[in-house]
């Protein structure tokens, strides 16, 4: 690091910055990643100043010719960091001089890099953000695509990890893309937000030249400009709703790698995560573990860390920019990067996973229909607090007996209800079971279909307000 190179921000200085300030302050190791936005903001910035006069056509154009060239050296790796690139504002400033001459010292006119990096980010997390979106279509609809081909598929449903209910395992399925298509509404949300132009805020106090900051916000794609400039240089909220929206996913992907990781045990042996998806173990031969989903379970601790970590930092920050803006980067460029390499992941675990029927049937025990056998008693005016009471001395009854629920001969039943007649026999059908939880939501055939007709609906588009209306 050469401590002598020049800086924006040099002429009131009689000392240089210290090289330990430098390699401190510097933001050119990580905010690198943002020249696009960078370039393409300029040159928006470019047109903006023409409009109002302080540009020529020509000083224009070669400002925007100059800056294409500038992208051009770094779309091929070409563009070379000089010592004095204290961030990526500078360091593409500095070249547009060395490439155009004295015109590129106009760039900057009325602009701050307040407001520019305000700009940069948003328009780099917009693009983000719609890649992020795609990926999480396409786990979704994995998961409505197997829902679909497995809908006949019963298994053990649970809370407390105890087993609970039969349900479907395109039910569970379900559950989890619900979760995921809330995110993606959530994402849609926040991107509204996002989508607003600072621009033209100036350090912070607005721009001193006419710049029409609407045409500006249009020219760069944004829904309009921020109209409070302190604002405009300060709000980092689209950070903050980005990185909660992606602790939120963190957490819903862990649950679902949980749910997984617990029935690829050999002792559940529910599923099978594919070889391409499992990893073995360097002193055990026999090992295949599911190394994908623990590592979708522990993401969601950095996932979660970033977001604390920016709030932490933004806690009590007096208007309007401070330096400390500059460390919501990294934890928003380590969020995404997190999402952009989990998602596909979890989507190819996902399709690849063997499902194994049989297991999951074997799991599915008689003291999973007690609740069907309350409702029994329920359909013959048992008021159901009654009934519970009755079945549960009926399963204590199967307990001391040694034998299942369903085993309990009728006679015992009887004995503890004479409501209980011979066709009680035929509550002990997960099939059954199943199909009677026909109301909407339900884990019956016909309900899940729906949901999956409606998740479809949901994935493109359709508001919330027409769903159940169908
Ligand atoms: N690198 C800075 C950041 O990321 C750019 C803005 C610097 N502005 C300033 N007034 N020092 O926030």
């Amino acid at each position: 690091m050469n401590s002598s190179a020049p800086t924006l921000w040099g002429g009131r200085f009689a000392e240089e910055a210290s090289p330990l300030l430098r390699r401190f302050n510097d933001s050119i190791p990580f905010d690198q990643r943002l020249w696009l936005e960078d370039i393409e903001g300029s040159q928006a910035y470019a047109r903006a100043l023409a409009r109002a006069g302080l540009l020529t056509p020509e000083e224009r154009d070669a400002l925007v010719a100059g800056l294409d060239q500038v992208a051009e050296e770094w779309r091929s790796g070409r563009f070379a960091l000089a010592p004095g690139d204290e961030d990526i504002h500078t360091a593409v400033e500095r070249r547009l001089a060395e490439l155009i001459g004295p015109v590129a010292g106009k760039l900057h006119t009325g602009r701050s890099r307040n407001d520019q990096v305000a700009t940069d980010l948003r328009c780099w997390l917009r693009r983000r953000v719609d890649e992020l979106d795609a990926a999480l279509a396409g786990l979704i609809a994995a998961a409505v695509d197997r829902a679909e081909a497995e809908l006949d598929v019963l298994m053990p449903g649970y809370t407390h990890l105890q087993p609970a209910q039969p349900v479907r395992w395109s039910h569970w399925l379900l559950s989890h893309a619900w979760a995921w298509q809330r995110d993606r509404e959530r994402l849609a949300d926040l991107r509204r937000r996002l989508n607003r132009c600072p621009l033209g805020a100036g350090a912070l106090a607005g721009n001193p030249f006419p710049v029409d900051r609407q045409a500006l916000a249009a020219d760069l794609g944004f829904d309009g400009p921020i109209p409070n400039s302190i604002d405009a240089v300060r709000d980092r909220d689209f950070v903050v709703e980005f990185l909660s929206w992606a602790a939120l996913l963190g957490v819903h992907l862990s649950q679902w790698a949980e749910d997984l990781i617990l029935w690829s045990a050999r002792e559940v042996g529910f599923v099978r995560v594919a070889d391409r998806f499992s990893t073995g173990s360097s002193l055990m031969p026999q090992k295949r573990n599911p190394d994908s989903l623990e590592l979708l379970r522990g993401k969601a601790g950095r996932l979660v860390g970033n977001l604390v970590s920016l709030l932490t930092a933004l806690k009590g920050l007096p208007a309007a920019y401070n330096k400390d803006l500059q460390e919501d980067k990294e934890p928003l460029f380590d969020s995404v990067d997190t999402l952009q390499a989990a998602l596909p992941v979890a989507t190819g675990v996902l399709a690849t996973l063997a499902i194994r029927p049989e297991r999951m049937a074997a799991a599915l025990a008689d003291e999973l229909l007690a609740t069907d056998l309350a409702d029994y008693l329920v359909r013959r005016g048992v008021p159901f607090r009654q009934s519970h009471e009755l079945v549960g001395r009926a399963v204590k009854r199967s307990e001391a007996l040694g034998v299942s629920l369903a085993g309990l001969p009728l006679a015992e039943l009887q004995a503890i209800s004479p409501l209980f007649g011979p066709d009680v026999a035929e509550v002990f059908d997960f099939q059954r079971s199943v199909e009677q939880r026909a109301v909407f939501g339900g884990t019956a055939r016909a309900a899940v279909q729906a949901q999956i007709a409606l998740l479809r609906r949901a994935a493109r588009g359709k508001p919330d307000s027409e769903w159940g209306s169908e």
